[in-house]
């Protein structure tokens, strides 16, 4: 029998939740992270203590941590009204530099992204995705941007194309005991949707110190973002995949050998390209061994 639909009231609040579910899902919100659905639109909103409800909402803000506190001495900038950061779109950008600049152990620069506020990525992403392996290694990959699966663990490529790449790395001979894995975007981007140019930008200062602290022998870039960025190349991946690089990385006096490979989630979608990322793996195998 034909089912029939009436164009009602029901038919029309139907397609308008429907509406809103893609524009949420549009903004990003496209997991549901609690068993329960909460309604806040239907929740009474919290009475404010007296206290903070009286006090103006500039003071609820924690003091900025002063730029100078984190800087190498020769870096910290004078404070005179002229030398003060303007408020440009570089303002983010340099500071990122100065502050990775001012970081001297893995473990400083972690603590600087995770109190770092000049990237709106971090006001959405669930955890800070720093690192994973061993720093010591020689060898380290990086990435593009974490998907929901590392933004839930705080770890990188732990989701489907990270469980792939463990197995492409192992054909080899590798485990993460034997390299260290990051990304250049820290945060998850809502909706895995691109890194925007600003926050490619104001996210490479920390990837370059990050590497620099590594100081690896070997550094793998996986993806178009990470070599465009890394290499300052505007080349796609598919022409420089393979083609070894010496890539001049600040703070570290010798240019490091760097392969550029496809990204694992683009293999795990295009299975012709495996052949080539075989190649690859090979290639890199050689170099570990001095071949
Ligand atoms: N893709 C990436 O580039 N990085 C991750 O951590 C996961 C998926």
């Amino acid at each position: 029998m034909p089912i029939v639909l009436k164009w009602g009231a029901g038919l029309t609040a139907g397609m308008n939740a429907l509406a809103d579910l893609r524009l949420q899902i549009e903004w990003g919100a496209d997991e549901a992270l609690q068993e329960e659905a909460v309604d806040r639109l239907a929740a009474p909103l919290p009475a404010l203590p007296p206290r903070m409800a009286a006090r103006p909402v500039v003071a609820e803000r924690a003091p900025a941590r002063p730029v100078a506190a984190v800087l190498e001495p020769a870096a910290r900038p004078s404070l005179t009204p002229a030398a003060r950061p303007s408020l440009t779109p570089a303002a983010p950008a340099q500071r990122a530099h100065e502050i990775a600049a001012g970081c001297h152990s893995l473990g400083e620069l972690r603590a600087a992204l995770a109190a770092f506020d000049g990237c709106p990525l971090s006001a959405t992403a669930t955890n800070l995705v720093f690192g994973d392996g061993n720093p010591s290694a020689g060898l380290m990959l990086v990435g593009e941007g974490p998907g929901a699966e590392e933004d839930r663990a705080g770890v990188p490529f732990v989701g489907a194309s990270g469980q792939f790449l463990d197995r492409m790395l192992a054909s080899v001979g590798l485990d993460r005991e034997q390299y260290y894995i990051t990304n250049l975007i820290p945060w998850r981007p809502p909706g895995n949707r691109n890194p925007t140019d600003q926050e490619v930008v104001v996210c490479l200062p920390f990837l370059l110190r990050h590497i620099a602290l590594v100081r690896p022998k070997i550094l793998v870039l996986l993806g178009n973002l990470s070599v465009q960025a890394v290499t300052g190349s505007k080349t796609g991946i598919t022409r420089v995949r393979g083609k070894w690089q010496e890539v001049t990385v600040p703070w570290v006096e010798r240019p490091i050998r760097a392969l550029p490979m496809l990204h694992p989630a683009y293999l795990l979608r295009n299975h012709g390209a495996k052949r080539e990322a075989w190649a690859d793996m090979i290639a890199l195998r050689r170099a570990l061994d001095g071949a």
